[in-house]
């Protein structure tokens, strides 16, 4: 079977709405193993992982090699390539091609080569990377499994300060470059620029959603790296949701339009009676597209973060949060 048959495969398995999440281990691991061997880049390293990351005026943007390490977290790169195919999937309903704008598409192109695969030329890629070693190591994988015509451009640039063609706007926008709690990364001020010229294109996420939690860590227990033939079994938590504090979708980047300035609006807690071994984190909720989300734990996006600043926390107190936007941008909060 050649390398694309193998793809194709792979892509049809994980985007199959019989198998869920958990029982596709063994194809994403396929997958990373099958782009690992194809492509020009080598993950093993005497250097630092991060030595080659750029801080931009957006946040930061992760090294070539450690975004190829991304695809080590499987349900990660399931719920995502499961997601974005629901979203062609959608826009392919009411038009034959579908354009897809990929922002950080990293040297794998991980998200975009299993639609590429199954969807063919109805699929029409623009791919922007910031760093131009990843965009090349993409386009020579991309070139390598004979699936050139399905990308319409490659975009070296940061994506905050991409101008999309208003006579050919995408009908999907697609990026993956954030971090736990939406610090760091610029997922944020790519989406709202992005967004702003496109606002009818779907979201992939659609939605990302912070909320603020008390709990007590010894009772967490982080379930291993996903193993399809151990069962996990989630310890009874101990924990009180405080609600959402912050969501990044359309409705808010709609909002957010008018604003100026580096900071958006997030929302005030007021922290009830907890016990003594509970603290205050922050939970990432993804729902990446058509039902297809990452919940607590399932990848390192959705592990609980502490407060920003570690701020302690007392019962009764009132913490009021806002985004703050920049080189590194992320959820800050204040007492009141
Ligand atoms: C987490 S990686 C995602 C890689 C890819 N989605 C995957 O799963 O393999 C994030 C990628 O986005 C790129 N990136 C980060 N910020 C960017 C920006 N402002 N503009 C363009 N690319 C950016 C990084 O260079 C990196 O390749």
């Amino acid at each position: 079977m050649d390398h694309l048959d193998t793809l194709r495969r792979l892509s049809r398995a994980l985007t199959d709405p019989a198998h869920a999440m958990t029982d596709l281990v063994a194809e994403a691991t396929a997958l990373r193993e099958l782009l690992e061997h194809c492509s020009t880049l080598s993950t093993a390293g005497g250097m630092p992982v991060n030595a080659d990351a750029s801080v931009l005026d957006s946040g930061l943007a992760i090294s070539p090699v450690q975004a190829a390490l991304c695809a080590l977290q499987p349900y990660r790169t399931i719920a995502f390539i499961k997601g974005l195919h629901a979203a062609i999937g959608t826009v392919l309903r009411a038009h034959e091609r579908v354009h897809v704008l990929y922002a950080g598409c990293g040297p794998y192109a991980l998200l975009a080569l299993p639609q590429m695969a199954l969807y063919g030329e109805q699929v029409g890629f623009t791919l922007i990377d910031v760093h131009d070693e990843s965009l090349r190591h993409a386009r020579a994988l991309v070139d390598s499994f004979g699936l050139g015509d399905c990308v319409d451009a490659w975009v070296c640039a940061d994506a905050t300060h991409h101008r999309i063609d208003p006579a050919r706007p995408p009908h999907v926008i697609v990026s993956e470059t954030m971090n736990a709690a939406l610090r760091s990364e610029p997922q944020v001020a790519i989406f709202r620029a992005l967004h702003a010229q496109a606002p009818a294109a779907l979201l992939v996420p659609e939605r990302v959603t912070v909320h603020a939690c008390l709990l007590d860590p010894a009772r967490e227990l982080s379930p291993p790296v996903p193993d399809a033939s151990v069962p996990f079994t989630p310890p009874q938590r101990d924990r009180i949701d405080l609600g959402p504090i912050f969501t990044l979708d359309s409705e808010a980047l709609a909002a957010w339009c008018a604003l100026e300035g580096d900071e958006l609006p997030a929302a005030a807690v007021r922290v009830p009676p907890f016990g003594p071994a509970q603290q205050a984190r922050l939970l990432t909720k993804i729902d990446v597209y058509g039902g297809h989300r990452l919940d607590d734990y399932e990848c390192s996006l959705t592990v609980p973060q502490r407060l920003p600043g570690r701020m302690p926390v007392a019962p009764g107190d009132t913490l009021q949060f806002s985004y703050r936007l920049g080189s590194s941008p992320g959820l800050v909060c204040a007492r009141v």
